[in-house]
């Protein structure tokens, strides 16, 4: 690690009291006035550093920029699966066709993909996924050994483990809405796309990608979209630090991914439901080539969504748009 690297380190272990320039530059075997050019650069990247002549220099705060090391010293020790590696690109078409050629690559189970911006950011069904900076742009590759008829169970999964995450950490009530909307108010907060690379029996492996709207300029919706879509700044009232929200998604999304590898997706339904507040009303659901209305009932095995017709007769659903009715 470089000497600006060091100095941040150290500084973080003190963070809100002072640490003297004399022990900086002790520790790192260079001259005050070295230690002291560091910290103006470390400035003018955002870092807020307090110096007093007297007492050395105090970290404040660490700026909202994304870092694999950040982002590696924010999990450390508490994640077994996921972040066990974590790339950080500046601009990326998506980082779930990144984390696709990875996969390909045999890049291991729990590899991270993060981007400040994406410019192709792909959304379910064909759709783009809006994706200028403030935002959380994250894709993992998964290699569960599920068939690929299982794959959905990954998505709800992951719907559990970020609605859950953020709930916890934030206080606010985000809702799932099936497969993969993550809601606040009935607004879209973040959505989940799962792809992956099977042949008929096996998963190579898969890559889940989750966008989450944190800190972004709500303007920057065009406004058909904006109408139906929110961030955690509206609902929190400040802007949060991203290396936060990530560090409780990727903590809570190894917790659940253990837990239905160990225990299946009975767990994971369990909590789909608690936190589905559309089960038991009147939906619409809008599939490629059908719209069909009824009661949202429940999920079948595999991720899909069961709905009970006028008739009587129940369907099940695999994709499509859902609206609450009523
Ligand atoms: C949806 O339509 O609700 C799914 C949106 C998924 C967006 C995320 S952002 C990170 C990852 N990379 C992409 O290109 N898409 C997913």
């Amino acid at each position: 690690m470089d000497f600006t690297g060091r100095i941040i380190d150290l500084m973080k272990k003190n963070m809100q009291s002072f640490i003297s320039g004399e022990v900086l530059s002790r520790e790192l075997g260079i001259t005050r006035s070295a230690v002291w050019k560091r910290v103006k650069g470390l400035r003018t990247q955002g870092y807020i550093i307090e110096a007093s002549p007297s007492k050395g220099y105090r970290l404040l705060s660490i700026p909202d920029i994304l870092s694999s090391k950040e982002i590696k010293d924010s999990i450390n020790c508490s994640i077994q699966i996921i972040g066990k590696e974590v790339y950080v690109f500046q601009e990326i078409d998506s980082t779930n066709i990144k984390g696709m050629e990875l996969g390909d690559k045999g890049y291991s189970e729990g590899t991270i993909i993060l981007a400040e911006t994406q410019n192709m950011g792909k959304g379910r069904l064909g759709r783009s996924w809006i994706s200028p900076k403030g935002n959380i742009y994250l894709s993992v590759i998964l290699r569960p050994d599920i068939l690929p008829s299982q794959a959905p169970l990954i998505t709800l999964m992951a719907a559990v483990a970020s609605a859950s995450a953020l709930r916890n950490a934030f206080n606010i009530g985000v809702y799932i809405k099936w497969p993969n909307d993550l809601l606040i108010n009935s607004k879209k907060v973040g959505g989940i796309l799962t792809e992956m690379k099977s042949e008929i029996e096996r998963i190579n492996y898969i890559v889940l990608g989750i966008g989450v709207n944190v800190n972004m300029d709500s303007s920057l919706f065009p406004p058909d979209v904006r109408v139906n879509a929110t961030t955690l700044k509206e609902s929190v009232g400040r802007e949060l630090p991203r290396i936060e929200v990530i560090s409780v998604l990727l903590k809570e999304l190894d917790k659940w991914y253990k837990i239905f590898l160990n225990k299946g997706s009975g767990p994971v339904f369990d909590e789909w439901r608690r936190l589905s507040p559309s089960l038991g009303k009147r939906i619409k659901v809008m599939s490629l080539n059908r719209i069909i209305e009824g009661i949202a009932e429940g999920l079948d095995d595999y991720g899909g969504l069961i709905v009970r017709l006028d008739d009587g007769k129940t369907e099940k659903v695999v994709s499509g748009d859902v609206t609450v009715i009523n």
